[in-house]
């Protein structure tokens, strides 16, 4: 697989703060790759010392086959970036701040009105092409920010946090826009500390945690690292006391009562159903319902971090505070 961004040994200290500490990674063409941690994790210097915004104190980072240290120009042609704030100009409408994007970004004259045209239709944002940018609301802002990274026509794309502070139907906006960028081949690493939205957008994820890459795998391997053995809840009726009998049954390790359901603990929830529905059939038990559940992506960002679900929350409710101050 081809290998678009690489960091090696990337660190950066500042003064006492060892912000991010000796990350490796790689990231691959086409690719949908995800920096997912709390905050202060060292998400925003891992974007800004990739894209040449800051200086590692030392390794290496290489973008497109150019090292952004030593070849910054050439390395900034091929990349896109959208900061955690927006960079466009609120006294600018959403075409000229297009435009001059793409003067900055050197896009040939003749190419300019095509691009800007094309992103603001796709963006869903054409219709308000001459309204100015300070009236925009945060989604519709956060939109033209990705629009205007994306004039010069990177082959990889880095979005820090892009859905943070926005309410729901505004993320979801982005996050399919996201999704149809990567789609049309464009690779994409975002940071976010948003569990639910790294396992929805992304091929691998990367979890750090204090400056440290502690686990990098897809969404399914990491889920798999808390897998241990699968969960089957099963409510009978008439409803009786059933523990021991279905203790006793193949493949169950271990039954508990939850409510009004057995909670089975087993190791393959596929062996455990087809002998649930005999046994329902044998004791001439009616089956009120059957849900396996398998562990999700915060069991394991729990397990790998050490960081109770709380730490998230709390960050969750940051965010939307920050929204309605700004
Ligand atoms: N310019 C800076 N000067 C001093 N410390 C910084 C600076 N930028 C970030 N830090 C510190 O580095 C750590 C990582 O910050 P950051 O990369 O912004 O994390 P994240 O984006 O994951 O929230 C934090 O402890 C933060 O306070
Ligand atoms: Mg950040």
């Amino acid at each position: 697989m081809e290998v678009v961004a690489k960091a090696q040994y990337l660190t950066k200290r500042y003064h006492g703060v060892l912000a991010v500490d000796r990350i490796d990674l790689e990231v691959y063409r086409s690719e949908f790759f995800g920096l997912l941690g709390p905050n202060s994790a060292g998400k925003t210097t891992t974007i800004r010392m990739l894209t040449g915004q800051t200086k590692p104190t030392s390794g290496v980072a290489i973008v497109a086959d150019y090292d952004i240290i030593h070849q910054p120009i050439k390395a900034k042609e091929h990349v896109g970036v959208v900061p955690e704030a927006s960079n466009v100009y609120d006294e600018m409408s959403a075409w000229d701040n297009l435009i001059f994007a793409a003067e900055l970004y050197g896009v040939p004259r003749k190419e300019r009105n095509k691009r800007a045209k094309d992103l603001l239709e796709r963006f869903g944002l054409y219709e308000r092409r001459g309204d100015r940018v300070g009236n925009f609301s945060k989604g519709m802002k956060r939109r033209l920010t990705i629009a205007a990274a994306l004039i010069h026509r990177p082959c990889i794309v880095f979005l820090d946090e892009p859905t943070t502070g926005l309410d729901v139907q505004s993320a979801r906006i982005i996050r399919n826009l996201l999704k149809e960028l990567n789609r049309s081949g464009v690779t994409i690493f975002l940071t976010t500390h948003y569990i639910e939205e790294a396992d929805q957008l992304c091929q691998r994820i990367a979890i750090i945690n204090q400056g440290r890459i502690v686990a990098l795998d897809s969404p399914e391997k990491l889920k798999a690292l808390v897998e241990e053995r699968h969960v089957v809840e099963v409510s009978f009726s008439p409803a009786k006391d059933l523990d021991g009998q279905l203790k006793g049954l193949k493949h169950v390790s271990d039954v508990s009562w939850v409510g009004d359901r057995f909670r089975l603990y087993v190791e393959d929830a596929s062996e455990v159903i087809p002998l649930l529905i005999d046994f329902g059939r044998e004791n001439k038990l009616r089956i009120v319902s059957i849900n396996t559940m398998k562990p999700s992506l915060e069991d394991a960002f729990v397990k790998i971090t050490g960081l109770s679900p709380e730490v998230m929350a709390t960050e969750k409710e940051h965010a939307k505070k920050g929204e309605s101050l700004g």
